[in-house]
């Protein structure tokens, strides 16, 4: 499944000679190495030793990670007719933009771990990729765009700027531009918020619907409990991850309640309080069959986001097949 390169696994009596490595380092020695690596805080980058394990959780993280970021363009895609003026049509248009850019480097990153761009496509067209559980929900009101740049945005940036810090060099890189424009998506989010918020009776209702709507599938974001994550221990020790699902969602909850008392909008969990003890807020459960259901393909949109995919998918068979042409006219060309 994953093109690995000779000189990765067997190191040839070329790079002997380069003094890269003097013999065939057996796979527990190049793990012992590769984790003393991790541990000194080094980049991993493509070309180096990587258990199989480590790449294989890297291709499913970043490659879901990018669909999450091309799929997520779709519930806000759907306000951009009808963004109440032209300003917020223009921020609206550069935040969907951006995370189309996002997608891109994302596979980009990806594919320098062997697995090549077509192939994940497919796995997202055939449903066997997944992507963040959040884009299944419907944005009813302009007041969920709003909550989406807020929210939405908000967890992705707590995930995100983890992983600047993330083991795999070209991941973690990916990431410091991520983090920049998505500090933008949150500001633009609270920005609307804010305006509605201050504004008619009519439009602070359509706010706090919106907050009931979008809380909790955003705290769903984190993914499972840490003991429910089958992931997350060996993601920690490769420093894939540095911190837990459940430590990043309680962070963004402690951030966020000051953030709605200032809009006056009331976060939808009677639970919600602030614990003295352990300085952060208690809270209330989270439905995990919605969650799971979502994640099977249950939410109210999954079949309408994968149709719509699945059409741009083919509308766009003609540029991928013009571009081929163009560089197989191209590279005979240069040969001639
Ligand atoms: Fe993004
Ligand atoms: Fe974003």
């Amino acid at each position: 499944m994953y093109k690995i390169s000779l000189r990765e696994r067997v190191p040839s009596t070329t790079l002997a000679t380069r003094n890269t490595f003097p013999y065939i380092m057996p796979d527990s020695q190049q793990e012992s190495l590769f984790q003393q690596k991790v541990d000194a805080e080094q980049k991993i980058e493509p070309r180096d030793w990587m258990p199989d394990g480590y790449r294989k959780n890297l291709v499913r993280q970043i490659s879901q990670h990018a669909h999450s970021e091309i799929v997520g363009m779709l519930p806000e895609g759907n306000w951009i007719t009808r963004a109440p003026s032209l300003r917020r049509k223009t921020i609206l248009l550069a935040k969907v933009q951006d995370e189309a850019g996002h997608g891109l480097y994302l596979y980009s990153a990806a594919e320098t771990l062997g697995t090549g761009r077509d192939e994940m496509v497919d796995q997202l067209l055939s449903g066997a990729a997944k992507y963040s559980s959040i884009f299944n929900y419907p944005t009813l009101t302009w007041a969920d765009i709003g909550a989406i740049g807020w929210l939405v945005d908000g967890a992705a940036i707590m995930n995100q700027v983890m992983l600047c810090r993330t083991s795999y060099g070209p991941y973690a890189r990916a990431m410091v531009r991520i983090c920049k424009e998505e500090s933008f998506h949150q500001r633009q989010g609270y920005d609307i918020l804010i305006t509605l918020s201050k504004g008619t009776p009519e439009q602070k209702a359509m706010a706090q619907d919106a907050l009931d709507r979008w809380w909790w599938p955003s705290l769903m974001m984190f993914g499972p409990s840490d003991k429910d994550s089958p992931h997350s221990a060996q993601s920690l020790k490769w420093k894939i991850k540095r911190q837990s699902n459940d430590e990043l969602r309680q962070i963004f909850i402690d951030r966020t309640v000051s953030q709605a008392e200032f809009l006056g909008l009331k976060i939808p969990d009677p639970k919600l309080k602030w614990n003295e003890a352990t300085q952060h807020y208690d809270w209330g459960e989270i439905d995990w069959t919605e969650f799971n259901e979502v994640i099977r393909g249950n939410g109210p949109c999954n079949a309408e986001r994968m149709a719509a995919r699945r059409k741009a998918h083919a509308d766009g068979a003609w540029v991928r097949e013009a571009a081929l042409a163009y560089a197989g006219k191209k590279s005979k060309r240069n040969a001639a």
